[in-house]
């Protein structure tokens, strides 16, 4: 009898203890949502202060592409516009949502990535390049491990980017840097044994719109129409995780990519790698 009015008490303390548990654990602060951060106070002009306006109380930047006097002189490059991110990261998961230029956009370039802006320097880049309108814009990206690029990726996209806002996703860990569009994984960059990786230099984040005339649209032959300018860019809900854990890829999704949207590899690309680069490998 008392065996069992023991045992009995000691089950009611351990469910009476597990109450506790629970209980804690339901008032226990949850760590805050991550914020999107303030254009107003985390971000700096580059270059182009006039043509970059910060909208909605921090929310919202838009970037102008401008020519002066309307006239087509030879310092376009002047009147771009960018910014880039105060702090920088080693390893980092960096998202932006990015509304591209609407109407006729051929020449422009739209440019978002991250760089370590040294002389051997790390980068890796989104650039989206603008085209007349009704065609389809073209998005590049490029990868560069101590000043070595050359790894050139272009695609169409699966929607009008110009129309909306859509989230362009750079995950850079130790092993391996993932972009992403909406969520879809577009490219993968997996450390290659033996070759040098972006690990060892900071990166901050940059955005910009230049004037890439000369290359950008149908290969360079077809020039900004100043007369649509000013061309805008508009960025919002800028986020940056440090420190990521690695994500998940959908590599049935990143292969869709491939054979849908892709238009052009530097991995298949012969004229100008004749043996397939390694980290293609
Ligand atoms: C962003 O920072 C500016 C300047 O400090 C401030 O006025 C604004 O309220 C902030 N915006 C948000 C959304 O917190
Ligand atoms: C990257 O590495 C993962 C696993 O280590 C592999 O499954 C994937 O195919 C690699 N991707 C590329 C693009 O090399
Ligand atoms: C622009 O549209 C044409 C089709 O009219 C296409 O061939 C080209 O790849 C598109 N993009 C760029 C950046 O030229
Ligand atoms: C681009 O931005 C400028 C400056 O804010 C504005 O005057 C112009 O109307 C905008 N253009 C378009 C096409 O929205």
């Amino acid at each position: 009898m008392r065996g069992i009015t023991l045992g009995v008490c000691v089950v009611v303390a351990i469910l009476a203890l597990q109450v506790v548990e629970v209980v804690r654990a339901q008032t226990k602060p949850k760590p805050p949502p991550p914020q999107p951060s303030n254009f107003s106070t985390d971000v700096e002009v580059t270059w182009g202060a006039d043509r970059v306006q910060i909208l909605d109380g921090g929310q919202q930047l838009q970037l102008s592409l401008d020519c002066y006097s309307g006239e087509v002189t030879i310092f376009h490059y002047f009147a771009s516009s960018g910014f880039k991110s105060k702090k920088e990261y080693l390893f980092a998961n960096v998202d932006m949502q990015i509304k591209l230029v609407p109407g006729d956009s051929a020449g422009t370039v739209a440019a978002y990535y991250l760089s370590s802006q040294t002389p051997y320097h790390d980068e890796l880049d989104f650039e989206f390049l603008g085209n007349e309108s009704g065609q389809p814009y073209t998005l590049q990206t490029n990868v560069f491990v101590n000043g070595v690029g050359g790894r050139e990726q272009r695609m169409y996209l699966w929607f009008d980017p110009t129309a909306d806002f859509h989230t362009y996703q750079i995950f850079w860990t130790p092993r391996l840097a993932v972009f992403f569009v909406d969520g879809t994984p577009i490219r993968v960059f997996n450390k290659t044994s033996g070759q040098p990786y972006l690990d060892q230099q900071a990166m901050g984040v940059y955005s910009s719109i230049w004037n890439g005339g000369d290359w950008a649209t149908k290969g360079g032959s077809v020039n900004i129409n100043w007369a649509n300018a000013p061309f805008n860019a508009s960025y919002r809900n800028f986020q940056v995780k440090p420190a990521p854990i690695p994500p998940p890829i959908d590599y049935d999704k990143l292969s869709s990519v491939k054979s849908n949207f892709i238009t052009y590899n530097y991995c298949s690309d012969r004229a100008q790698y004749p043996s397939v680069p390694v980290d293609c490998l």
